[in-house]
């Protein structure tokens, strides 16, 4: 049965998050699809999601002729210290319980019988992994295992722990999201792992962390040798250098300018300039 998951859409190179969208999560939703998005990133998370929001959206989109195998769908397992009071799991259980019942809640939100995308949202701990973490880890596996979602990751993680989770794994992490500085060069020792250990790396924030490097002028200089403005410049970036970025705007034509920084091609130099420019 879930055979009929392995279909051929493999990584997207772009994707929208719905963080902090609140009640416009559908309407948002629905114009990054229209606007050409087939990524979306949520978390079964209440805080800062919308997870049942975003699949009203699909709802309406399936409506006018969107299929769900055209969308790349990612979600997330949050644990308890990351929730408020509305867990969408049940907070006494054990943890494997607590990611199944996330882990079902989130396909009854999301209106589908397979995730593209499992993320935990990131460890317990800030450093090493926690008992905790292993057995989260180890659900995560499981549901990668039963074919219920085809790629599954980690969030929030440092090199250390990447490289300890791979270490240890049963099956490894094929996906790492993670907040991307630009003075830590864009996140350069968890990338070296990614890049080393075949896992995508999802940069998230890369225009709200970095607000600095849009008064350097030599990053100035760039975005006006490719006649574009400053944002794709950073997707751009990101992209020839590996990344699989998100961005979160709420804007149509912020969407479309951020989607068309693939037509543009930053050259080896410029890729260098921008990755050392807040070193
Ligand atoms: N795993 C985690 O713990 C975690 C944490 C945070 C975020 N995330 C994910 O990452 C996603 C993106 O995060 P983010 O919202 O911080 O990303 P972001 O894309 O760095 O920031 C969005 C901001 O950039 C602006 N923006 C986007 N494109 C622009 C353009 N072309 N020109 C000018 N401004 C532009 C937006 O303004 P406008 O709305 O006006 O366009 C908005 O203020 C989230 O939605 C979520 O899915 C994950």
């Amino acid at each position: 049965m879930w055979l009929a998951i392995i279909h051929a859409m493999t990584w997207p190179t772009f994707m929208y998050g719905t963080a902090w969208k609140k009640d416009a999560t559908s309407q948002l939703v629905q114009l990054a699809v229209r606007s050409g998005f087939t990524a979306i990133d949520t978390a079964n998370q209440l805080i800062h999601y919308q997870e049942s929001l975003v699949g009203e959206a699909l709802l309406a989109l399936a409506k006018n002729g969107v299929k769900r195998e055209s969308l790349f769908l990612q979600t997330k397992f949050t644990s308890t210290g990351g929730q408020d009071h509305r867990t969408p799991y049940d907070a006494s259980a054990d943890v494997t319980t607590q990611v199944r019942q996330s882990f079902e809640s989130s396909l009854v939100h999301l209106h589908t019988d397979y995730l593209d995308s499992y993320v935990l949202h990131g460890p317990t701990t800030r450093r090493g992994l926690a008992d905790e973490d292993w057995e989260t880890w180890a659900a995560i596996e499981e549901h990668h295992r039963a074919g219920k979602t085809r790629f599954i990751g980690v969030s929030n993680v440092s090199a250390e722990q990447l490289a300890l989770l791979c270490s240890k794994a049963k099956i490894k992490p094929m996906v790492v999201q993670n907040r991307c500085y630009a003075v830590r060069a864009w996140d350069r020792d968890v990338r070296e792992i990614c890049r080393r250990e075949k896992m995508v790396y999802q940069g998230f924030s890369l225009l709200t962390a970095n607000g600095e490097i849009f008064a350097d002028p030599k990053f100035r200089a760039i975005a006006e040798r490719a006649g574009v403005g400053l944002a794709p410049v950073v997707f751009r970036f990101a992209q020839q250098i590996g990344m699989l970025p998100l961005t979160g705007t709420t804007d149509e034509q912020h969407m479309k300018e951020d989607l068309a920084c693939g037509q543009f091609t930053l050259s080896a130099d410029e890729l260098k300039t921008i990755e050392t420019i807040a070193l």
